[in-house]
């Protein structure tokens, strides 16, 4: 699918390398880290990128050859550990990035068009993300694209407290 000028977004496959996710998401998530907010995504090792990838369904956009964003998207079932993330009906996505390099091409609104509408065919009603509270850029971001506050949660694996951002499918 192209999602952007050029830019054409693919399912990930088992001959992908993971390591190139990996490295894209240590730099898409460098700004978060030098701020002192520790995303997951910012020094995750590859094998937890790989854990990640197979909990849900991983997108990758390339242009030309070049690996320039990625997301997964988890259905009902992957989404847990809040009272939101429980509910049945609530899909939800994360390792999501766009090469800093290639940021504000709509790229990022491509692939969130596209797991909108995966989630769709998943059959849920919402979809969620969380993020770290204090970033008020990124809460603006998805604002803008029609994602509200939910609710807060606080989770072991980083050093900030968590939004849940959700948007109704209709
Ligand atoms: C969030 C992210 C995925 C958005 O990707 P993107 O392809 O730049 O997204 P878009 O092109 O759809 O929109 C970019 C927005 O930033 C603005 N922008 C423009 N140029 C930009 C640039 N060079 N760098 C950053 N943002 C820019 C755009 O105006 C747009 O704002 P809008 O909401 O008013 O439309 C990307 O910034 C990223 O990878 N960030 C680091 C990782 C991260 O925070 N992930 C989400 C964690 S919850």
């Amino acid at each position: 699918v192209e999602i952007a000028d050029g830019v054409i977004a693919r399912r990930f496959s088992a001959i992908d390398p993971v390591e190139a996710i990996t490295d894209l998401l240590h730099l898409a998530y460098a700004e978060h880290a030098a701020r002192g907010l520790r995303f997951l995504a910012a020094h995750q090792s590859s094998r937890v990128t790989a854990q990640r990838i197979r909990r849900g369904e991983c997108w990758v956009a390339h242009a030309h050859e070049t690996l320039v964003a990625t997301v997964v998207l988890y259905g009902p079932k992957s989404t847990s550990g809040s009272p939101w993330y429980d509910r049945p009906d609530v899909a939800s996505f994360g390792q999501f990035a766009v090469h800093p390099a290639w940021r504000g091409r709509g790229i990022g609104d491509g692939l969130l068009q596209l797991i909108e509408k995966r989630a769709r065919d998943f059959g849920a009603a919402h979809l969620a993300l969380d993020t770290a509270e204090p970033a008020l850029d990124l809460r603006a971001y998805y604002e803008r694209r029609g994602y509200r506050l939910i609710e807060g949660a606080q989770w072991d694996c980083v050093n900030y407290a968590s939004v849940i951002l959700s948007k109704p499918l209709d």
